[in-house]
């Protein structure tokens, strides 16, 4: 298992290009299954994610060309002959169990590994059962495994999601453009990538209205082609390297970002005194030496994202003043506190929420990634500490962010994969 080496106390500065986005690859990966012959998507990135999801949709019957230079996939799904996702795929990736609304919906059958609990928190999937159920299957689950199967096609319905899941949205939308007749998905979650899929699906043929609004309305098609699309830029790598140019009070410019859906992060960061410009398709960061305390509190989409509350956490332990982060959507997400301590900040938790103490100075230790994002504050932390952090487990990292250390390099950060 790799480690980064950091040396820290260097400001970034020069432009970086990001990403596709992870979470906008991995569910338009799983909709391929809807179609019959090759789509092709665009933008991808290199991620252990990303090959995870290829080796499913492979094992499942699909043959997948991944072309790192292009950045492009071609998924060829004519001869999908498996209805099973087995335990040690979904094992290691939770998003592996958006396979089973295509592969329900095209076949009338999946099974599907019941992804256990993670690092963040236990993670269920009642809320993609009940939308499922909802929508005609018969669902058994036993032996670890979810079966869920249909009599002849899905029929379309009214679904009212408890809460605004990300997954569950995603994969009831792709169960239900091949249902029959309308589906009506309400208190859906709002995110960009489900705009991401559902632009996907509408350019396979399939009619579905209302997506990045909490009322999604699907009729439902015959049949789906394979379609082209390329994937919109990741916002989560975008605000962490806006975060690496607040906190080494560098001067960045990030290219190949939508700033619409940046904003909760660039708000924060503004609040905090950090100068932010934003251009079509490009934000510029500059760094200054003290940023000011701000509170966070993470919500579904609009609201400020959980998977930006570890580098926030990072950030305020740099900034001058007390702040409060409250997560409210992950019941354990605050691995990342214990290591960041070990670098000398001063967090207290209080169930849900962290009082930092911010203005102390980082100093360089030896710490362990948690899991993805607590992996990118801890590198934050490096970039900020004026001697040298060891990260391990550094697997998490490479799971969502792209060739996290050649970006940093190239801004001028010193830092390595051992
Ligand atoms: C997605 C993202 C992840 C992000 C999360 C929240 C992907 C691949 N991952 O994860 O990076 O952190 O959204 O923005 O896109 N829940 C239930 N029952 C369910 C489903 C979810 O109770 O059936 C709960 C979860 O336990 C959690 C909350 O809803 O507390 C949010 O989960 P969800 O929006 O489903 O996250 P994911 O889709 O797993």
């Amino acid at each position: 298992m790799g480690v980064f080496l950091i040396d820290g106390g260097i400001p970034l500065k020069g432009s970086v290009r990001i990403s596709g986005a992870k979470n906008a690859i991995l569910p338009t990966l799983a909709a391929c299954l809807l179609t019959e012959g090759k789509s092709v998507l665009k933008d991808v990135p290199d991620l252990e994610d990303v090959h995870t999801m290829c080796g499913l949709l492979t094992s499942l019957g699909a043959n997948i060309s991944f072309n790192t230079i292009q950045k492009e996939i071609t998924v060829d799904t004519s001869h999908i002959h498996e209805h099973t996702a087995p335990y040690e795929l979904v094992n290691t990736m939770r998003a592996s169990f958006l396979v089973m609304g295509p592969l329900l919906a095209r076949k009338g059958r999946a099974r599907v590994s019941l992804p256990g609990g993670c690092a963040i928190g236990s993670r269920p999937v009642d809320l993609h059962l009940k939308g499922f159920s909802a929508l005609g299957a018969n669902i058994n689950t036993g032996h670890g495994y979810v079966e869920a199967q249909v009599r002849g096609k899905l029929t379309g319905a009214r679904i009212y999601l408890d809460f605004p899941s990300v997954g569950a949205t995603e994969n009831i939308l792709m169960a239900a453009v091949l249902a029959k007749g309308q589906t009506t998905i309400e208190n859906a979650a709002t995110e960009p990538e489900i705009v991401d899929l559902a632009t996907m699906l509408v350019s396979m043929g399939a009619t579905v209205t209302g997506a990045g609004t909490d009322t999604i309305r699907v009729t439902g098609t015959e049949q789906l082609n394979p379609a082209e699309h390329t994937i919109i830029p990741d916002r989560i790598e975008a605000g962490t390297f806006m975060v690496a140019a607040a906190m080494t009070g560098g001067n960045v410019l990030l290219k190949n970002v939508l700033p619409d859906h940046l904003k909760p992060v660039t708000a924060k960061l503004r609040e905090a005194g950090v100068e932010i410009s934003e251009e079509l398709g490009c934000i510029r960061v500059k760094g200054l030496e003290k940023p000011k305390a701000v509170d966070i509190k993470t919500h579904p989409h609009p609201g400020f994202p959980t998977d930006m509350q570890a580098q926030m956490t990072s950030f305020l332990s740099f900034a001058e003043g007390t702040s409060m982060v409250v997560e409210t959507i992950f019941e354990n997400r605050f691995m990342h506190v214990s290591e960041l301590k070990r670098m000398g900040a001063r967090i207290k938790i209080d169930g849900r929420t962290a009082i930092i103490e911010g203005g102390i100075p980082f100093m360089g230790a030896q710490v362990k990634a948690t899991d993805l994002r607590a992996g990118a504050a801890l590198i934050l932390a490096g970039l900020c500490a004026k001697d040298k952090t060891e990260i391990s487990d550094i697997y998490h990292i490479d799971r969502g962010y792209e060739k996290m250390e050649e970006k940093l390099k190239a801004l001028g950060a010193r830092i390595c994969r051992l």
